[in-house]
């Protein structure tokens, strides 16, 4: 299994260039369900969850071409004939989900096999299926899969009991072929949603205020081909950020926009970073002593969980106390323990995990328990003394494009081996 490999120490310097956010491509890949035509992705980051979630749309008869040399992804889903994804493939990756809603809305049936819980949490789906079911939708649970049957779905007012990303991108794709008028309220407000909403839009659907809590869907019939480049980032970005100030280096980041990182940027300034904005470019200086802070993890606009473990091992390198309070996924921590080997001084209490910042942390084989918690030790391992060796590296490779070339681009001393 491949693993990376970090020598820490070595101060960051120069460009990096942030890929297209996965959190966008994903539910856009899903989006291309309603169009008869042909839909391409351009700029589309070749990570794990990308081909992941292309075979589930193959799995129920889409073409779905991978162009690797031009970073495309081509999908025509004229040929769909099967309602049932593979469920090992759904298995794989919880966004496969999000095929439910243009599976319902376009053939107004769908059988998927549940997605179950994930090491950061049990994550369940019921805003998904109320969301659905106030569509007109019948939905039958049992025996490991849901099922959704619509001759017509209807529009309706929705209120989400919680601003869940996905339930809030599902309901959303699901109403665009819906009679009549569909308002969600509490709609989650992350980028990744508006820029769906930009995709399906441009497909032809009608939908107005996405990237608010109040978004408005008038129901279309039908969908046309579509060329689409997605938002970049935010969390790659993030995690480059929090890769300077760990290291008390300069570097720049390219092709961003500060807005979606207003969050991150406000928190990393608290702690003393100097950061600039030049255009679509972050120059992030974090070579100043930095302060210890406390983070709350909330929904967009808030400061995002996918930057939690991030944080904390940034955190667990500074002088002094930090509190991290994580209030969206109960089982968050996973990257305490692993960071606790590399010497770092971190409890936890419930929902809370206090850090007392200690002089240096240590390098040494630390396991990657999900994406995010992958990526911070990574992080970790950049400013630790001696090597540490990140294990489980498929869990970072699911989001992030090439991590150990763009940190080696830097001036790194990383490697993987297969
Ligand atoms: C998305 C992101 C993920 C990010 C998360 C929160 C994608 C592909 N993934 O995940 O990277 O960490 O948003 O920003 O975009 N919940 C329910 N019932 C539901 C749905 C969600 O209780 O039906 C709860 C979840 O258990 C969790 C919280 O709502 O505690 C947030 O989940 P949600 O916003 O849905 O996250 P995802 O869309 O799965």
């Amino acid at each position: 299994m491949d693993k990376i490999v970090v020598k820490g120490g070595k101060p960051l310097t120069g460009d990096v260039k942030i890929s297209s956010a996965k959190n966008s491509v994903l539910p856009i890949i899903a989006a291309s369900i309603l169009s008869n035509g042909k839909c391409i992705i351009e700029n589309a980051p070749m990570l794990e969850d990308v081909f992941v979630i292309s075979d589930v749309l193959r799995s129920i008869s889409a073409d779905v071409n991978i162009d690797r040399d031009n970073n495309r992804v081509i999908i025509e889903s004229s040929n769909i004939c099967d309602f049932e994804p593979c469920c090992d493939l759904v298995k794989k990756l919880r966004a496969s989900f999000l095929i439910m809603g243009p599976m319902v809305a376009r053939f107004g049936r769908v059988r998927i096999s549940l997605p179950g819980g994930c090491n950061i949490g049990t994550r369940p789906i019921d805003l998904h299926l109320k969301g659905f079911a106030a569509l007109g939708a019948d939905i039958n649970v049992g025996y490991g899969y849901v099922e959704a049957k619509a001759n017509e779905l209807i529009g309706n007012n929705i209120y989400l009991d919680f601003p869940s990303v996905g339930a809030t991108e599902n309901i959303m794709m699901a109403a665009t072929m819906a009679k009549g008028e569909t308002i969600i309220e509490n709609a989650a407000e992350e980028p990744e949603i508006e820029d769906l909403a930009n995709y399906l839009n441009k497909m032809g659907a009608n939908i107005k205020g996405a990237g608010t809590g109040k978004i408005k869907i008038v129901g279309v019939k039908e969908f046309k081909s579509v060329t689409h480049r997605p938002i970049y980032d935010r969390i790659e970005a993030g995690t480059f950020m929090v890769a300077s100030a760990i290291t008390k280096s300069k570097i720049k980041i390219l092709g961003v926009d500060e807005e979606h990182l207003k969050p991150i940027i406000a928190k990393l300034t608290e702690m003393g970073v100097i950061i600039e904005v030049d255009n679509d470019n972050l120059v992030i200086d974090g070579r100043r002593e930095l302060k210890p802070i406390d983070i709350k993890t909330m929904p967009y606009p808030g400061f995002p969980t996918d930057m939690q473990a991030q944080m904390m091992g940034l955190l667990s390198s500074i002088k002094g106390t930090s509190v991290i309070t994580e209030t969206i996924f109960e089982n968050r921590f996973m990257h305490a323990p692993e960071m606790k080997r590399m010497g770092a001084n971190i409890k936890i209490d419930g929902r809370s995990a206090v850090i007392e910042g200690v002089n240096k942390l240590t390098g040494c084989e630390v396991k990657a328990t999900d994406l995010r918690a992958g990526a911070a030790l990574i992080l970790c391992g950049l400013a630790a003394e001696g090597n540490t060796e990140v294990t489980d590296i498929y869990h970072v490779d699911r989001g992030y494009m090439g991590i150990e070339k763009k940190l080696k681009g830097l001036g790194a001393e990383i490697y993987r081996c297969f």
